[in-house]
Parts: structure tokens; C-alpha cells; sequence
């Protein structure tokens, strides 16, 4: 077993060890740096001087050394060379330890205090945005096998350049300053998605991370819990608006013999029954419109389309705690009225709080309304994994020309946002203009 030493360095005490570049464990040769020492002038690397097995090493990052501090304990492999015996025998005399003795009082390359700044000011800047572009994961055990002399290792880790990345040109392959400034240029040069990490390309978009503000700084303010729902619909909506290719096409319809209908069927309604609305009509033209382009009526599963048989209509309903999305089903099997008394009682257990999973899922699409509320056109977000859904802004009356005067109609703003890896926009503007047609004759959706 051998004590490897720190050999003598001058007249330097008390140096702190930035860095031990070994292991318990790990195989060293003859001349491997061992630990990077840091003086307020410059770094030194401390080699090893025996070929051997590291059997425990005694320092850590922030340890204080001066000469003669033990850093490591080794098996003896081979005895060591002439040149390093010479090394740990040597006192100023020894090649190595002049070295260091320079590097520790002398910068690594003669600067004027005009270079200096500039190059710390470059250098800060490259280091920064190479940071900007995840380039700074630095495997240390691996950088510190890289060859290099102290200064360019400063210069690294002062980049977040990983020394095992860069090619050497030095001699054996030695890195040197250059390289690593050319390691940086190149990186700079390439494009922030080339630069991320390859296991990061295309799953991770490089996004900032989120403002951390203290708002009371700006007046006075009062925090609340996301509700259960919020938490849900959020993370879904989150999902959705991120992964899938939305594409919002816009339209609108003249509803003004649809609302005359409407209003009649609701005056002659019984008392108690629930009131025929916009939305109803919308969902059985819904249904009609995927009849007549089943491409709409799909999921996509991996590679394939899921083609759905069936006609179930979601509907966006606002509840006290947020956004749920109950399901009509088989509505292609049910008549308006029909349609109108179940979204009634679903809206009503939204708003309470008690639809179940199982009334939330297993749409064809989806319709989002605001005609009660105002707005004409918006974008709403696809309910996953559904490919389209219809937003509904609030009809209003509007004077249309007849090839003879403007007469005054009730138009009906329509937004159609669809996933583009299942439906292309000719389909997309197809089914929309579809919709309006039976919107404006709704005696089409009989056919
Ligand atoms: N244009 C003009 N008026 C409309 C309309 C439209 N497109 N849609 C509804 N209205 C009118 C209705 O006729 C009704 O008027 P009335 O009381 O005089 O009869 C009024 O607006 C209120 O309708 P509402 O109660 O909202 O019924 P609805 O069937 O239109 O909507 C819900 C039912 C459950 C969808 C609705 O209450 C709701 O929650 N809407 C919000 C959906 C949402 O948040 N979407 C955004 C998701 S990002």
C-alpha cells in the first residue's frame, strides 16, 4: 500500500481541492491527475507517480491541502517510473512540480488586463449560453480522465465544456485553450435543437421555466387552492394543447328559420319540460355532419385510425368548480327534444358535482358553447382523443344581402378545431361548411 502525497508546491498552504478526479476502486497509471487544487491565481492538477489500484481516497471538494497532505491510498502495482519517482522525491527541481509551482503564480498565458476582461467577458457569455442549450450535463469522472493541463480545465468548467467531448490536438491528443474555445464556437453555431441532448430532441420542448413573482410586491393579493376539477381539466387541456396540430377553421350560419322553430317548440311545450336549445339542434347536426364524414368520428391509436361506429356528442359544461365535459350518447338515436332534457340533467349533475367517469367518456366530438354568454368566434381545444371539437359563439341578428336588399338574419358564429394528424383542412372546411348547411335547413339532417 502507498500514501500518495501532495508534493511540494511552492510556498503555497492550505490550498483548497476543487475537485478529486478518482475513486475507490478505480485502476490509475503513472501521471493520471489525481485531485485539481485552485490557488486565487490559477489550478494545478496533482498526477498520480505509481501505476496502481486506489484503494481509499481521503479528500473531498473543499478539503485544504498544503505539501504533504495524503490524498490517496494505493495498491502497488508496478514500481513507479524513473521520471515520476523522480517527481515525488523531487523538491524544486522535479519537471512536475515546477510546473505547478509556475502554474499557481503565473495565469496560464500572459493576458493584458484588457485581454483578460474581454476573454473573461466571452467566456462568461459562452458559458451562459451554452448553459441556455443543456450543454453542461459534464460527466466530471470522465472529463477529469481527458488530458488536459490545469488552465484548460478551469477554462471548462468556467465554459460547462465536458473535456470528454472535445478533441484533443494537442500532442497525444492533449487538449488544449483552442480546442476548447472551437468546441464552444461549434456549439454556439448549431442550432438549439441540435444542441439538446439526443434523448431530449423531440420529446421535451425547450421551454423557460415558469416566472417565479412575489405579487404582493404590486398590491395586495390572497391565495386559493386549484380546485379538484380545475387540477384535472387543467393537466388534460394542458396535454391536448401541446401534443396535438390544432387547426381552427371558421364559419357561420344563418339560424333564423332554425330559432323560429326553436321558440315555437318551446311555446308549445308542457310545463315542466325542459327547453329545447341551440345546443340540441347542434348536436344532432353534429351527428349528421359525422354520418356524412366519418374521418371525424376517429381516434387515433399509434399508428392506426380507431373508426367509431357509434354517435356519442360531448358538450362543455361550466360548473362553480370549472370545465367537465359530459357525454350524450347514441345521440343519433335520440330526437332534439330528447337531447335537450339529457343535457338539462347533465348540466345539472356537472354543475353539483356528481356526473360520473362513465358520463364523461366515449365521445365522438365535442361542442363547446358560449352563445349563452357572448363572443362569436374562439379556438377551442381538442378533448383528447377525440380529432375535432365545435366551438359556438352567440348568434346575433345581422343584415344579409338577398340579390335585391339586405334583410335582417340571426347568424350563428362557428369555430371547427381539428387534429390535423387524422383530418386534413379541405375535409375540415367540407364538414364545417356541411354543418352550416344543415344549421340553415335543418330538414337536411332528416336525409
Ligand atoms: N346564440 C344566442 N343565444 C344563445 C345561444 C347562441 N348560440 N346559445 C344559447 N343561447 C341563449 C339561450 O337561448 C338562452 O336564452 P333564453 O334563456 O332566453 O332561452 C341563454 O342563451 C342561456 O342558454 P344556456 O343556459 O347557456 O343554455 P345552452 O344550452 O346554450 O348551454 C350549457 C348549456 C351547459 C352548455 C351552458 O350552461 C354552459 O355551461 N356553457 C358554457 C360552456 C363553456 O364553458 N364553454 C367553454 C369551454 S372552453
Amino acid at each position: 500500500m502507498q500514501e500518495l502525497k501532495v508534493p511540494d508546491i511552492g510556498d503555497y498552504r492550505n490550498i483548497p481541492v476543487i475537485e478529486v478526479l478518482v475513486c475507490a476502486g478505480e485502476v490509475v497509471a503513472v501521471d493520471q491527475p489525481l485531485v485539481t487544487l485552485e490557488s486565487d491565481k490559477a489550478t494545478m492538477d496533482v498526477p498520480s507517480v505509481f501505476a496502481g489500484t486506489i484503494r481509499e481516497v481521503l479528500l473531498k471538494p473543499g478539503d485544504r491541502v498544503s505539501h504533504g497532505s495524503v490524498i490517496a491510498h494505493l495498491e502497488f502495482d508496478a514500481p513507479a517510473s524513473n521520471a515520476s519517482a523522480s517527481v515525488l522525491a523531487a523538491t524544486h527541481t522535479g519537471t512536475a512540480i515546477s510546473d505547478a509551482a509556475t502554474a499557481f503564480s503565473t495565469p496560464a498565458r500572459p493576458q493584458t488586463p484588457k485581454q483578460r476582461t474581454e476573454s473573461t467577458a466571452s467566456e462568461a457569455n459562452a458559458g451562459a449560453l451554452l448553459a441556455d442549450r443543456s450543454e453542461v450535463t459534464v460527466d466530471r469522472a470522465r472529463a477529469g480522465k481527458a488530458a488536459a493541463g490545469p488552465s484548460v480545465r478551469k477554462l471548462a468548467r468556467e465554459l460547462g465544456v465536458d473535456l470528454s467531448k472535445v478533441a484533443g490536438r494537442g500532442r497525444n491528443a492533449r487538449v488544449v485553450r483552442e480546442d476548447v474555445l472551437a468546441h464552444v464556437k461549434t456549439t454556439l453555431s448549431k442550432p438549439a435543437q441540435a444542441a439538446a441532448p439526443v434523448e431530449a430532441r423531440g420529446t421535451q420542448p425547450d421551454i423557460l421555466p415558469w416566472p417565479q413573482v412575489d405579487f404582493a410586491k404590486f398590491g395586495p393579493v390572497e391565495r386559493r387552492p386549484l380546485s379538484r376539477i380545475r387540477k384535472i381539466s387543467g393537466a388534460n387541456l394542458h396535454r391536448n394543447w401541446v401534443m396535438i396540430p390544432h387547426v381552427t377553421n371558421f364559419d357561420q350560419t344563418d339560424v333564423t328559420e332554425l330559432e323560429v322553430l326553436r321558440t315555437a317548440l318551446n311555446r308549445e311545450s308542457k310545463a315542466g319540460a325542459a327547453k329545447v336549445t341551440m345546443l340540441a339542434f347542434l348536436v344532432k347536426a353534429c351527428v349528421a355532419a359525422l354520418q356524412q364524414f366519418p374521418q371525424f368520428n376517429v381516434s387515433l391509436d399509434g399508428q392506426e385510425l380507431v373508426q367509431k361506429r357509434y354517435f356519442h356528442i360531448g358538450f362543455a359544461a361550466d360548473t362553480p368548480n370549472g370545465l367537465v365535459v359530459p357525454v350524450i350518447r347514441d345521440a343519433d338515436r335520440k330526437g332534439v327534444a330528447a337531447i335537450a332534457t339529457e343535457m338539462a340533467e347533465l348540466a345539472g349533475l356537472a354543475r353539483e358535482g356528481k356526473l360520473t367517469p362513465a358520463q364523461m367518456q366515449g365521445g365522438s366530438m365535442s361542442i363547446s358553447s358560449l352563445g349563452g354568454i357572448g363572443g362569436s368566434h374562439f379556438t377551442p381545444i381538442i378533448n383528447a382523443p377525440e380529432v375535432a371539437i365545435l366551438g359556438v359563439g352567440r348568434a346575433s341578428t345581422q343584415p344579409v344581402w338577398n340579390g335585391s336588399a339586405f334583410e335582417p338574419r340571426l347568424i350563428l358564429p362557428m369555430s371547427l378545431s381539428w387534429d390535423h394528424r387524422a383530418v386534413d383542412g379541405a375535409e375540415a372546411g367540407r364538414f364545417l361548411a356541411w354543418l352550416a348547411t344543415l344549421m340553415a335547413d335543418f330538414r337536411r339532417v332528416l336525409l
